[in-house]
């Protein structure tokens, strides 16, 4: 199995004004193709530090990350450009346009990357299909239930067929049958169409979906678990 992610000693630190925030100390994580991984933590443990430095969103402090074996601190602006699309991000505010549909919204990264219209129209409305909202390609995010709106997120970040998916609270905004929904959408791309997927919750029942578990605590992995069942 392929390594997707790797990250390296990793630190963080933040400056509060003089006061340095450490945010991460010292993470050592891999990732291999095809894997579910939940980072697991209670708020304010660095799984969103961590979920950001991944995605290249953000610069660590010391140590390094690894993208499909290339040091991501080695890369030019283009570079870095090209290594953010393929990566699949799902926040727990969903971020969709207001003013985009269902579909505008998910051939949005299509466009960026310079896809031509027909065929961003195509492959939108089969990842609309695939995440169970073809009836509602053309509604704009207000007329969407959370859950609705956070699988549109769910198809923009497969948009661009990305190498992993980062999860930040996917479900922190939905109610518990809407959280079950995505979570089943989750599991069925990582086990159907062979999705990475790195999802972040401090959410128990969320984390116990996955197939390995790793608890921050602190700015530091504490524990990790492999689930089987
Ligand atoms: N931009 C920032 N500036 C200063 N401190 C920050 C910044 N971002 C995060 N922190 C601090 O770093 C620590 C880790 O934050 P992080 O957002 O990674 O936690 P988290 O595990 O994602 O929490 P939550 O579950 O609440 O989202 C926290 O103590 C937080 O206050
Ligand atoms: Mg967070």
């Amino acid at each position: 199995m392929a390594t997707i992610v790797e990250a390296v000693n990793l630190r963080k630190i933040y400056m509060l004004g003089k006061v340095p925030v450490e945010a991460l100390r010292g993470v050592n994580l891999k990732v291999e193709e095809g894997e579910f991984l939940a980072v697991l933590g209670p708020s304010g443990s660095g799984k969103s530090t961590l979920l950001n430095l991944i995605g290249a969103l953000d610069k660590p402090t010391e140590g390094k990350i690894l993208i499909e074996g290339v040091d991501v601190s080695m890369l030019n602006d283009n570079q870095l450009a090209d290594l953010r699309r393929k990566v699949g991000f799902v926040f727990q505010f969903f971020n969709l346009i207001p003013r985009f549909t269902a579909k505008e919204n998910v051939e949005l990264p299509m466009a960026i990357a310079g896809l031509g219209s027909e065929e961003r129209r195509k492959r939108a409305e089969e990842l609309l299909e695939l995440v169970g909202l073809k009836h509602r390609m053309n509604h704009k995010p207000t007329e969407l239930s959370g859950g609705e709106q956070q699988r549109v997120a769910i198809a923009r970040a497969l948009a661009n067929n990305p190498s992993f998916l980062l999860m930040d609270e996917p479900t922190g905004n939905v109610d518990s049958k809407n959280a079950f929904e995505i979570m089943r959408l989750v599991k069925q791309l990582n086990e159907e169409k062979s999705v990475t997927v790195i999802m972040v919750t401090h959410d128990q029942r969320l984390a116990a979906e996955a197939k390995r578990i790793v608890q921050m605590l602190d700015g530091v992995i504490v524990d990790e678990k492999v689930n089987r069942k």
